[in-house]
């Protein structure tokens, strides 16, 4: 017997119906379609429609995966989510979803960026491991289009709004996550951020005149940091999982820029076709990017029961985070389909 792991045993996903072409984005900035696809490798985003929000694309990505897992809301015992772009300032996003589901247990929400999902499933898998809980559902969501400069070119091409979520439930059959390593370097923090509206620039006249409550990055550095930490992190927790990059069955990479990952993959001397990439549909959907990659990869078929997978993210903060994933048997036989799923109304 193996120790006490969490398993995931339901996946579900929700993008926004609204897809914003290259083409749109070339009516608003001075960019085009062949720059954006050789840059970065997208080819369109989704963005909000006027009935969602952080919290109904939340429940809409965790009620199938309740439903994939056969479990009631009711049953679970934790939800984290991984959000920085909440509905409100205050209270954070996971207390919203956990009503709205209908849920009654703990709920706590994880801002760090793009990497705030894999630190979710990692605080999750330690309240599994430790016995504390049995039913975890770790969603990451995220409406990052409201924090976009639509006349910066340079980021509101990158981004779209997507929300995805698991349930992680404990196995002792050796699946599970089996290594991970979590990082942050808050001294590249102006690399990628939102300089106004919170308590050093309170929202004033002049912050929204200088358009410092939208996002602003330094794309170069934040490249180069990815690039590194993408390579690095990736072989750490092979390593720590007594593999290698190369065994790995899916690599599940941050879905930020597709030279990010090209230029990874030859660091690495992994072939392409070992990494799973949808960013050409979504663009970078921050924390929703690796669970909306996983989701997918589960359902074109891409993984199943024994394979291994590593997943890794980098962002804001700067952070990163990966983890080394071994898939259950729920992955290939799951208890319930997504088709029973049953959408909660949320207030
Ligand atoms: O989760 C992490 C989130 N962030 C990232 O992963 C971002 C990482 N960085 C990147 O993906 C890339 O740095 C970008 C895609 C943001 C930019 O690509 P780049 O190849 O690093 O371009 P650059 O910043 O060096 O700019 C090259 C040129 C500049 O023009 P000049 O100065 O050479 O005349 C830019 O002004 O491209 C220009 N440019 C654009 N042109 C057309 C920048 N954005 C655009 C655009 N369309 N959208």
């Amino acid at each position: 017997m193996s120790k006490r792991r969490a398993e995931i045993t339901g996946w579900g996903k929700y993008v926004p119906e609204r897809v914003l072409t290259n083409a749109e984005l070339a009516q608003m900035v001075d960019t085009n379609d062949e720059w954006i696809v050789s840059r970065t490798g997208i080819k369109e985003r989704r963005v909000r429609s006027e009935s969602d929000n952080t919290t109904s694309m939340a429940c809409a990505a965790a009620t199938e995966a309740l439903a994939v897992a056969d479990l009631k809301a009711t049953e679970i015992d934790l939800i984290v989510v991984a959000n920085s772009s909440p509905d409100y300032l205050l209270p954070a996003p996971a207390n919203f979803v956990q009503h709205a589901l209908g849920a009654t247990c703990p709920a706590f929400t994880i801002a760090a960026g793009c990497s705030g999902w894999v630190y979710a499933l990692v605080t999750a898998n330690q309240f599994i491991e430790t016995g504390a809980y049995n039913n975890v559902l770790v969603i990451g969501v995220e409406l990052i289009s409201y924090a976009l400069d639509y006349t910066d070119r340079s980021t509101c091409i990158l981004f779209g709004d997507a929300a995805a979520a698991v349930v992680l439930q404990p196995t002792t059959n050796g699946a599970g996550v089996i290594s991970f390593e979590l990082g942050s370097d808050g001294g590249q923090a102006h690399h990628l951020w939102v300089p106004g509206g919170g308590t050093v620039k309170p929202v004033s006249q002049d912050v929204v005149d200088n358009r410092e409550h939208y996002i602003r990055m330094n794309g170069q550095e934040v490249f180069k940091f990815a690039v590194r930490k993408l390579s690095a992190c990736l072989s750490n927790i092979t390593q720590a999982a007594g593999t290698t990059v190369g065994d790995l069955d899916v690599i599940i990479p941050h879905q930020a820029n597709l030279r990010i990952i090209e230029t990874a993959a030859r660091t690495l001397d992994v072939p392409m076709d070992h990494f799973f990439v949808n960013l050409h549909k979504y663009g970078n959907t921050s924390a929703a990017s690796i669970p909306l990659a996983l989701v997918e990869a589960i359902q074109e078929g891409r993984l199943k029961s024994g394979d291994m997978t590593g997943m890794v993210a980098f962002g804001s903060g700067l952070s990163w985070a990966g983890a080394v994933v071994k898939m259950g048997e729920a992955i290939s036989n799951p208890k319930g389909t997504p088709a029973n799923a049953a959408m909660p109304v949320v207030n």
